[in-house]
């Protein structure tokens, strides 16, 4: 099949070299870059950001200014957290290894994680990145379903491993669909118009129409529950329960991608899937789990891994050391105690509720789509919209000291992701700063 490329926020907002952007130092720095890391890496903004400190929800580069970061879900509970670091620290200074040794701390840590799910998810496997966790998830899955057909939505983005990057269709046609990934239309009101919930289920039943008529078995629909890399869809709670249910109907599992909505970001609940009222079969997360030590999972329900078990056995080097399950109790402890959930929930809700009413003075502010501190907001330009005008702003609050970037298959859309502590004075600071930058965009 013959896929339009894609324009990923990313490459909208691509730096290029010789552009005249960068001083000299800087620009010296990026062709080092370029010549050292070869041609596959981007960097974000037309004038790239150099950086050498973070703290909190912000980050400093190299003459010591401050930037209002409004994008990095990794360093979710705030930038080189304290008590993060500190657990890290300690953890590597005492005991280093892996999985094939008893220790407690991997059960302590897996017993929190766990208490944080339905009863029935009650499984959880550790690995260092979230392809790991869906590359993972799928062997299970063909082991448990016979079955080898995957669903993902047209501009997802699932990870790098060659089974994820098939799955990755915000990668571009040259990686993605791989062999057996079949695509739908992400869940937005404009693809379905007679209703996401049904609309939605009903491209997983025909998808699995097509697996059919090439003799392919269904294993996996997976979706990230709040569809960063498609555009931010997160309304209304509950669509997702009968895609899932149409999946099983057909034999596959469900698989339910938190690497972006996970660990408290949605605001009203720890998990994006939970604000669609299922229970999936598998789990996959990772970004926030470490704070920027590289720590992700699968967390799945029992029977689905029995057949995997049986022929198989699972050792994944850095997986679950005990450093990472220092850090991963670490971060759960930091989102308890700062009660960052009910701050992304709070927080999250009057940047919407801002974002909106600026959009009645400004007609480039389109639809905003939110969950928590997880949102996305249409750049239009006469009620269409405008990818080109959404790479300008996003550029321009770089100029201004607000890092943020764009998504959706045209990258016409904000993608506001801030580390959780953001306050009311860092949603004041983007407002004012969108408010005044706007009519010249
Ligand atoms: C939804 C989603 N799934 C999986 C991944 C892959 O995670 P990682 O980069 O840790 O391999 C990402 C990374 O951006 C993601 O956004």
């Amino acid at each position: 099949m013959t896929r339009p490329q894609r324009a990923t926020g990313a490459m909208i907002n691509a730096f290029t070299p010789g552009s005249g952007h960068l001083s000299p130092e800087d620009e010296a720095l990026a062709e080092r870059r370029a010549r050292l890391l070869g041609p596959a890496y981007r960097l974000f903004y037309e004038t790239p950001v150099h950086l050498v400190r973070g703290q909190g929800v912000h980050l400093y580069d190299t003459a010591g200014r401050a930037y209002l970061d409004c994008y990095n879900n990794v360093a979710s509970v705030g930038h080189c957290h304290p008590r993060v670091v500190q657990a890290m620290a300690q953890q590597a200074a005492t005991l280093a290894t892996h999985t094939r040794y008893l220790h407690d701390g991997i059960l302590a840590y897996a017993e929190r994680l766990l208490a944080l799910f339905p009863t029935e998810l009650s499984h959880v496997m550790f690995t260092c990145t979230g392809s790991e966790a869906n590359d993972l998830a799928f062997r299970i899955a063909r082991a448990a379903t016979g079955g080898s057909g995957v669903i993902v939505t047209d501009n997802a983005y699932h990870g790098v491993t060659l089974a994820t990057a098939g799955m990755s269709m915000s990668i571009g046609p040259a990686v993605a669909p791989g062999p057996g990934v079949f695509p739908i239309p992400a869940p937005s009101a404009a693809n379905y118009p007679q209703g996401i919930a049904e609309g939605f289920a009903e491209a997983v039943t025909q998808a699995c129409d097509r697996m059919a008529a090439q003799g392919i078995k269904p294993a996996l629909l997976i979706v990230d529950t709040i569809f960063s890399s498609d555009g931010v869809y997160a309304d209304p709670a509950g669509f997702l329960a009968p895609a899932a249910a149409a999946i099983r109907a057909r034999g596959g599992l469900f698989l339910a991608d938190e690497v972006q909505p996970g660990f408290g970001r949605t605001g009203s609940h720890f998990w994006g899937f939970q604000r669609h009222a299922l229970i999936p079969d598998m789990v996959s997360m990772g970004k926030p789990m470490g704070n920027g030590y590289p720590l992700a999972g699968l967390v799945l329900k029992p029977g689905i891994i029995a057949e995997f078990g049986q022929k198989a056995r699972y050792f994944n080097t850095f997986g679950g050391n005990a450093v990472a399950a220092a850090v991963g109790l670490a971060v759960l402890d930091v989102i308890r105690d700062e009660g960052l959930q009910q701050n992304a929930a709070t927080v999250g809700k009057a940047l919407a509720d801002g974002l909106r009413s600026l959009a009645q003075r400004h007609e480039a502010l389109g639809e905003t789509r939110a969950a928590g501190l997880f949102i996305g907001q249409t750049i239009q330009t006469d009620g269409q919209p405008d990818p080109a005008r959404t790479g300008r702003l996003v550029n321009a609050l770089r100029d201004n000291r607000i890092l943020i970037s764009s998504t959706g298959p045209q990258g016409d859309s904000l993608k506001i992701r801030p580390p959780l502590p953001f306050g009311q004075a860092n949603v004041d600071q983007l407002l004012t700063t969108l408010d005044r930058l706007l009519p010249s965009i």
